[in-house]
């Protein structure tokens, strides 16, 4: 669907009247000289400032424009300044960004409500991000393993977690349920998987191996945790990725775009679950803030009203069938892995330039794992979008192909490029 074009919607919002930022010439920045020198150097960062946002766009400080297929890593579901959220931020910015989990917040209830609605498990616990909620899920793995007569603090007999080759962590093969079977023993207290792996290249989970997941664990009194931090909350076109199954997890986490751009992550899980918890058992200090829960719902608002679950599976069928007719033009691509807006085009050649060639052109992708171009458009994208990132990106793959023939032909096609990897997320 097209995204509301009410008069509302269509104002820039104040927020965003930033003045346009003179292009440094050949002077060097100094903002790039203070991070050069005072960051630690945790990533490999292209050397441009981005200053603001505006739907599915993003400018830099010399006022250059790029389609953002990136979304922030899967955050910004909405694009950016999404009026409404801007509109909640500003109301509640003037009256309480942080209070503390001492008391009630006005947002943590209600969201919790929505959240539960959506995902159809029972209680949450908010976190400040999503490994928070990974770090609070894997302590409540641990602590419904553990049987009364095991004294806290004594090593449980149920202390094992699996976790999948190529999520953020783990060794279980992914989709070999042989394998699965294999490590699934009554030591195990939990099981943490991506129902798509994300940074691994965009592979989702198989029916059957979800399905096995899910019988072992309830054999062995297991919990089986699903990381929905990258592909849930819409992103897939479904509320939560594991509603493809007739299964649910016993915990399902999330945060990347639960906020809209505020740092929040979440922990849902069943009432089974939440009666092992009592209070002083875990805490945060940012997590579940109002001003971050305040943007939450009206995030998951917005995907509801704005009918957005339909736009990333119109969107994201119609970014296949453009891809697909650039797979049978360029043989170097070998697959397209797609979940709703949660892409994977995987190449035989190194991905790294096409993502360098296409920010020259203004279109913002990333690569995982090397050989894998990832997208992950917002949630508002148009159909007048999809089509112009098609066309853009069937440039960024003739020239990019082009000059790699060239180079290994021994004929190098201009400068060399700076082979480039967006940093993990
Ligand atoms: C699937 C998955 N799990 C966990 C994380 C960690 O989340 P965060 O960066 O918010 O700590 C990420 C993203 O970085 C992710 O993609």
């Amino acid at each position: 669907m097209m995204r509301k074009s009410s008069k509302k919607s269509s104002k820039v919002p104040p927020a965003q009247k930033t003045k346009k930022l003179p292009a440094p010439a050949s002077r060097p920045d100094v903002r790039l000289a203070d991070a050069e020198k005072f960051l630690l150097p945790t990533y490999k960062r292209q050397p441009v400032i981005m200053t603001h946002g505006r739907g599915a766009y993003v400018f830099d400080s010399t006022g250059k424009k790029y389609l953002d297929f990136l979304g922030g890593i899967a955050v910004n579901a909405l694009g950016h300044a999404h009026p409404r959220i801007v509109k909640v931020i500003r109301r509640e910015a003037v009256r309480a960004i942080h209070l503390s989990n001492l008391y009630h917040n006005a947002f943590q209830g209600p969201l919790a409500h929505k959240l539960v609605e959506w995902s159809g498990l029972d209680r949450v616990f908010f976190a400040n991000s999503g490994t928070e909620a990974i770090d609070g899920a894997m302590k409540l793995g641990r602590l419904y393993g553990r049987t009364p007569e095991e004294p806290v603090g004594a090593p449980a007999k149920k202390h094992r977690f699996l976790a999948l080759e190529n999520s953020f962590h783990g060794r279980t093969r992914f989709n070999d349920i042989a394998d699965l079977e294999a490590k699934f023993d009554d030591t195990v207290c939990a099981i943490l998987l991506e129902t798509v792996q994300g940074e691994g290249g965009i592979y989702p989970v198989s029916e059957a191996f979800w399905n096995r997941a899910r019988s072992l664990a309830t054999q062995h009194s297991a919990l089986l945790i699903a990381d929905e931090i990258q592909c849930g909350l819409g992103r897939t076109g479904r509320y939560f990725a594991y509603q493809k199954f007739s299964s649910k997890p016993d915990i399902a986490l999330v945060a990347k775009p639960l906020a809209a751009g505020l740092p929040l992550g979440a922990i849902l899980t069943t009432e089974g679950v939440a009666s092992r918890v009592s209070p002083g058992m875990h805490g945060t200090t940012f997590g579940g803030g109002p001003l971050a829960c305040a943007a939450a719902l009206e995030f998951l608002s917005i995907v509801e009203e704005e009918k957005l679950l339909e736009n990333t599976r119109a969107r994201g069928a119609e970014l296949c069938e453009g891809l697909k007719k650039l797979a049978l033009q360029f043989d170097f691509i070998r697959e397209i892995r797609a979940e709703g807006l949660m892409i994977g085009i995987e190449l035989s050649i190194e991905g790294a330039p096409f993502v360098a060639e296409a920010m020259e052109r203004g279109l913002l992708i990333n690569c995982t794992h090397d050989f894998t171009l990832r997208l992950l458009p917002p949630f508002i994208i148009t159909r007048a979008q999809v089509r112009e990132f098609i066309k853009l990106f069937e440039t960024v793959l003739t020239k990019t192909s082009k000059q790699a023939s060239a180079s290994a032909s021994g004929t190098s096609a201009g400068p060399e490029r700076v082979a480039q990897a967006v940093g993990r997320g």
